[in-house]
């Protein structure tokens, strides 16, 4: 039996991060990839041709819902979504802005429940689809200094858990 290749959308895959490996590898695995970005022009690069470029920034509800669209018109279907895409925000509590801690939970962690909400409507209708979020150890055990990093980490895997 033939099966069509799964369809794999990726976030924040800037050359030289996980994401563009990552894109790198699904392809490799014969995966057709959707890489995303919020510049095209920073996914340069890539060895795989199986891999199709869009622009997305993951705090944007309309980006989100323009590259689903984007895709789904394309290919039909997402089978897998990856979200990647994550702020650093290290430093004493007291010295970080709260602009600064705004920006990286948009990034970390209303990106990946904004994901959820566009996307699953589309996966359960198909009774199918996987969502791999990017976590990190210090979700689980903060380090110094890392406390606004490790809650925006912390908090979208509680969110997402009890959907
Ligand atoms: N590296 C580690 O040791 C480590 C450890 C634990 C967890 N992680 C997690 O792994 C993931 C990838 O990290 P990395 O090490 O590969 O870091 P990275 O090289 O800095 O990659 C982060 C990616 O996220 C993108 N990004 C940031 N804000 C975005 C936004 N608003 N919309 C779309 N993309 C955005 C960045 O794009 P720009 O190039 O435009 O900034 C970049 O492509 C992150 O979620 C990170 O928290 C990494």
């Amino acid at each position: 039996m033939v099966t069509s290749p799964k369809v794999v959308l990726i976030t924040g895959c800037s050359k030289g991060g996980i994401g563009f490996s990552l894109c790198e590898e699904f392809a490799s695995q014969g995966c057709k990839v959707y890489a995303t970005a919020r510049k095209l022009e920073s996914m340069e690069g890539f060895a795989h041709e199986n891999i199709e470029q869009l622009k997305l920034d993951v705090t944007s509800d309309e980006d989100v819902h323009e590259v689903i669209s984007t895709v789904i018109e394309r290919e039909g279907r997402i089978d897998v979504v990856v979200n990647n895409a994550g702020a650093a925000c290290m430093g004493p509590l007291i010295d970080i802005s709260m602009d600064d801690i705004r920006r990286t939970y948009e990034t970390n962690t209303f990106s990946i429940i904004r994901m959820a909400k566009a996307i699953i409507p589309y996966m359960a209708a198909r009774k199918s689809g996987t969502i791999v979020n990017i976590g990190s150890v210090v979700g689980e055990t903060p380090t110094p200094w890392s406390g606004v990093y490790a809650s925006t980490k912390s908090a979208w895997s509680s969110s997402v858990r009890a959907l």
